[in-house]
């Protein structure tokens, strides 16, 4: 070890005492792969003295392996901790590091640095004091370096460091020095950065990491460690009102029901009010219990269990707040997207949105504008690819408690999740909530959905039939139609190729314009089975995300969904309208099963083998099901 400053064993305590009372700074480093980000947190490690003989000699050990550096320590070994990242030779996670000097401690994100890697960035951003954005000063500010800054200021991450490194590499030139932080300030004025300091490093040398050396005599400023040693630590944002996000409900026995997580601001003390959202009921607080006993008063970043004096409903993902200063409850916001996935935003798509603990549905619609991040320029939007950032309306399916982001990190962020990958795919920040919904209630009737069933002797329900181009889809539904309307009952067929004449004949075949397409007619057959009537839905539908989104629009046991199945090449042997032919010579794109794709039911309540069975025949089978499921012959 090198130093001596970890304790013996015996002086721990004493060691952890002097940690208490050290200030603590969270800071990010950004950058790219080879702009010598982990080298740099290597060497801050390293010359701080935290790292343990054993990892040292491992160090040793791997620089002369798989080091870049010719068998001399590679500082960034000790940061790309894990086997995948060293062999190819990139940081892929965010990796959290702690160390500490004298003065403070200190936290550091390693946020990767490939363009397809902005996710870790948000996530290690989250939290953070501070930003160290990293540049090579042979390539001066890149497009990637306005795109973290840009990040950097929407996470209201207050104060950055511009970290010049590889001035070993521009012979340790003022001159490029200067035009570099010139250049950055020029942009960071537009985006409303402010609290900028700017060091040139050699991160591979040490120069001006720790200490000054003598290669560049023309800064005179601190030394990166310096400038980290004594910023200031910006307190939480002082006279917060409390809320706490209900992580879980702890029910041990029938007389304990206590409500646990984190303070996210301000503090609370046994016989306030508090008021519990989305619901709005209030009690008064009876007791604040920890692992070390009650306590007089809670505050921010204390994990805590609060007992109500009332009984009042409180589930995971409430929001305990101050009564008299709660938050807003709303399900419909404005708030800026960045698109972390392969896969893009698709406006209309339902995705699983966590804020905090709780996790709702939520679509987005629509995209207002994309923002370049070289420019700034608002540009217009049908989709949000890998690492773009947007301003977008969302509309939740129920309401949930929430604060700007600006005011309150804990309320205000949220992450999107794709619902059939399980893959998160965007996060976000909340601006405000949407005005639109706040005047329209819901209008109760007194003639409901079943009264209008029962008059015409059946239940309501919906066949939602998919399948290829061609599968069979129409023929079928057309045949079941004329059964049950000759049996007497109140049917309608909907039908993709005539809803596209009237409905929805401004939509393509894009994806984006199909999952339009599914949300429409689901919501059409929708009000058709509130009104009473059987419903056919005819559409090839091949997402999974927007036909569950259809079944969830219903109440159990009103949605089949009937997978026509016929395979591509039976599908394209038929070819009864002669698309498939368009498609093979060019002239049709996006083209189901062709060039674009078809998401096979996994649970379809029926299943129709077009191959082995016959149309008359699956009418049979589907209006059989329809008796079996109490349809047509209501008890
Ligand atoms: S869906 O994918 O959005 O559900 P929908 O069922 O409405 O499709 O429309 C499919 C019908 O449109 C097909 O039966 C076919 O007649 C016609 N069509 C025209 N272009 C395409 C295409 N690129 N892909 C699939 N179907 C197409």
């Amino acid at each position: 070890m090198r130093g001596g400053a970890q304790p013996a064993p015996g002086d721990i305590a004493a060691y952890l005492r002097a940690q208490e009372h050290k200030s603590l700074l969270r800071f990010i480093t950004c950058g790219s792969v080879d702009d010598g980000k982990s080298t740099l947190i290597g060497r801050l490690l390293y010359e701080s003295k935290l790292i343990f003989d054993d990892q040292l000699a491992a160090l040793a050990q791997d620089s002369r392996r798989v080091g870049t550096r010719g068998g001399e320590l590679d500082f960034a070994l000790l940061v790309d901790g894990l086997a995948a990242e060293r062999e190819q030779g990139i940081t892929i996670d965010v990796a959290y590091r702690y160390f500490s000097t004298d003065k403070r401690k200190f936290i550091v994100a390693d946020t990767p640095g490939h363009e397809q890697y902005t996710r870790n960035m948000v996530t290690g951003a989250s939290t953070a004091d501070l930003a160290v954005i990293l540049i090579d000063a042979r390539k001066g500010v890149l497009t990637q370096t306005r795109r973290h800054s840009f990040l950097v200021r929407l996470l209201g991450i207050p104060r950055v460091v511009l970290a010049v490194n590889k001035m070993d590499l521009v012979d340790y030139a003022r001159a490029t020095f200067e035009r570099i932080l010139a250049d950055y300030r020029e942009f960071a004025a537009r985006i409303g950065l402010t609290d900028i300091a700017a060091i040139p490093l050699s991160a591979v040398y040490g120069d001006n990491v720790l200490e000054h050396g003598g290669n560049m005599p023309w800064y005179t400023g601190p030394t990166l460690l310096e400038h980290l040693e004594h910023v200031p630590v910006p307190d939480e944002l002082p006279g917060r009102p409390f809320r706490m996000p209900v992580q879980w409900v702890n029910r041990p026995n029938s007389s304990f029901r206590g409500f646990c997580g984190q303070v996210a601001s301000g503090r609370v003390r046994p016989g306030e009010r508090v008021r519990v959202l989305p619901s709005g009921r209030e009690s008064e607080l009876a007791r604040i219990v920890t692992a070390d006993g009650e306590l007089p008063e809670a505050v921010a970043g204390q994990s805590v269990t609060l007992l109500l004096a009332a009984e009042i409903d409180v589930s995971r993902g409430d929001v305990i707040a101050a009564g008299d200063a709660p938050p807003q409850v709303a399900s419909q916001f404005e708030a800026t997207l960045v698109w972390l996935h392969e896969e893009p935003l698709l406006q209309g798509r339902a995705y699983l949105m966590k804020a905090g603990p709780r996790t709702v549905s939520a679509t987005v619609m629509p995209i207002k504008y994309r923002i370049n991040v070289n420019t700034l320029e608002h540009a217009a939007a049908e989709r949000l690819e890998l690492n773009d950032i947007g301003v977008c309306e969302l509309e939740l399916d129920q309401p949930i408690a929430f604060e700007p982001y600006a005011e309150s990190r804990a309320l205000g962020a949220f992450i999107l999740i794709d619902r059939v990958s399980n893959a998160t795919v965007g996060a976000g920040l909340i601006h405000f909530a949407l005005r639109r919904a706040q005047n329209v209630h819901w209008q109760a009737l007194d003639v409901d959905k079943k009264t209008r069933a029962r008059q015409k002797r059946q239940k309501a329900c919906v066949l939602w039939l998919t399948g290829l181009s061609g599968a069979g889809k129409s023929t079928i539904a057309n045949r079941v139609e004329k059964r049950l309307s000759a049996e007497g009952h109140h049917t309608y067929l909907l039908d993709g190729d005539n809803v596209r004449h009237g409905l929805n004949k401004d939509l393509g075949f894009t994806a984006q314009d199909r999952v339009e397409n599914i949300r429409r007619v689901a919501e059409v057959a929708k009000l058709m089975v509130d009104a009473g009537l059987i419903v056919l839905v005819s559409f090839i539908s091949p997402f999974r995300a927007e036909r569950r989104m259809a079944r969830a629009l219903f109440e159990p046991g009103e949605f089949f969904e009937v997978f026509v199945d016929t395979p591509l090449a039976e599908a394209e042997r038929r070819d009864a309208k002669g698309l498939y032919r368009k498609a093979r010579r060019g002239e049709l794109k996006n083209f189901t099963g062709i060039d674009s794709p078809y998401e096979t039911p996994e649970n379809p309540e029926i299943r129709i083998d077009t191959t082995s069975v016959s149309p008359e025949e699956a009418a049979e089978r589907i209006v059989s099901e329809l008796g079996a499921a109490g349809i047509t012959r209501p008890a």
